[in-house]
């Protein structure tokens, strides 16, 4: 059960504006910030290497480390911290020893940060196949298993697309992935903090996600996860302290059994620790009640949106398939000056490619518009964001 008043009281900012664009980043509840504040504060007044103080945060950081872990059903081994979801893939991407005529197969409705690391492998003579996703954005399981060749070494797959809202059907993927001996990566960039994730029972060899979405967590947050059996067949691109054994008589050196190899150098501890305190925050509500709340409101939202006079909807058109991002334009204004005349009544949400160039390129479209609501928005917000945007269309309306 959702205590509004509490969650609307952790977020500042609902003061004064209606706040609709989670899948870009969301704002940070109080605690989260509270945690990072008081590091800061402390490291301010004793310097952030006072032994005792020092010690313990290393120690808050593998508590962190194991709660990650157990939020996405991973062994604590498992995960790596990452600064965001980018950074995650190409440590698969440039990680796993390629062969020529290696194949990887993406979907049609991925954004630049999992789609260039794949096509920048066609140096090394890995070929990319993109998968045409059905009409409501999704994986047609039959078509996937005609991709997929004795040569196919990994299926990277956005869980949930930035710029359609639609919800893959995951676990299906990698079992048949599985069959086939093919890898999986999980680009759930989009999904960890509003969905129920279980790595175990999804059955996928990797998963990255950044904190910054729906987690609530800070910016510079991320995890990537690294099905144990994997973790030595996956060669560190970067090499540093704490990652890496170094054996300085006989010039050798060798990287650390567990994903922490995927760590060199100093960790980001403030974000290390605002990502614990987001996870601590969608535990005390829980995820299940999370994804409830958002599918009832991405419904209400879809079906408001329906009553405005010259909206196209984007992605799934059965709301079943959707969760959250709704991505539209409005006949006769743009989506920057929409955006734009939003912001200035208060309603924040965003405009753009989303750098999802193939779904605007399937839509015959350059910009988009884009919603997406998370569990503390209300169906009031919804409201009052679709009169606006009434208000908005019929001034643009009378320039005619
Ligand atoms: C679906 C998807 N994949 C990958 C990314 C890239 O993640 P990051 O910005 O954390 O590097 C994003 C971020 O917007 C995304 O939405």
């Amino acid at each position: 059960m959702l205590n509004m008043m509490k969650i609307q009281k952790d977020m500042p900012l609902l003061e004064h504006y209606i706040y609709l664009n989670t899948a870009a980043a969301s704002a940070m509840p109080q605690p989260v910030v509270d945690v990072m504040a008081s590091y800061l504060q402390k490291q301010a007044s004793i310097g952030p290497y006072f032994p005792s103080f020092r010690q313990e945060i290393y120690a808050q950081v593998e508590r962190i480390r194991e709660k990650s872990a157990l939020f996405i059903g991973a062994k604590k081994e498992e995960i790596a911290f990452v600064p965001n979801g980018s950074m995650a893939i190409n440590y698969i991407a440039g990680g796993l020893q390629w062969e020529q005529g290696d194949e990887v197969i993406v979907l049609d409705t991925e954004m630049l940060s999992n789609y260039v690391p794949w096509l920048a492998l066609q140096q090394q003579g890995v070929q990319l196949k993109v998968l045409k996703t059905n009409a409501e954005y999704l994986v047609d399981l039959q078509e996937l298993e005609q991709l997929i060749t004795p040569h196919t070494r990994l299926i990277a797959f956005a869980h949930m697309s930035n710029a359609a809202g639609a919800l893959q059907p995951a676990k299906e993927i990698c079992q048949l992935a599985q069959q086939h001996h093919v890898l999986t990566l999980i680009n759930a960039n989009q999904t960890v903090g509003l969905t129920p994730i279980h790595v175990a029972e999804l059955g996928c060899d990797f998963l990255v996600a950044c904190g910054r979405k729906w987690l609530r967590g800070p910016e510079g947050s991320g995890i990537l996860y690294v099905r144990q059996a994997l973790i030595s067949a996956l060669t560190p691109i970067m090499i540093g302290w704490g990652s890496t054994q170094w054996d300085y008589q006989n010039d050798e050196y060798s990287f650390l059994e567990t994903a922490k190899r995927f760590e060199p150098g100093c960790p980001i501890i403030p974000s290390i620790l605002g990502l614990g305190a987001a996870i601590d925050y969608a535990n005390a509500i829980g995820i299940h009640s999370i994804y409830e709340r958002v599918q009832q409101l991405t419904n209400y939202l879809v079906e408001q949106l329906s009553t405005i006079p010259g909206i196209v909807l984007y992605g799934p058109q059965n709301s079943a398939h959707r969760l959250s991002i709704t991505p539209f334009n409005i006949e006769g204004i743009s989506p920057d000056e929409l955006t734009n005349e939003l912001a200035e009544r208060g309603v924040i949400i965003e405009a753009g490619t989303f750098m999802a160039n193939t779904i605007m390129e399937r839509n015959q479209i350059s910009q988009m518009a884009r919603f997406s609501p998370h569990y503390f928005n209300t169906f009031e917000e919804i409201d009052t964001a679709v009169s606006f945007m009434k208000e908005i269309r019929a001034k643009a309306q009378d320039r005619y």
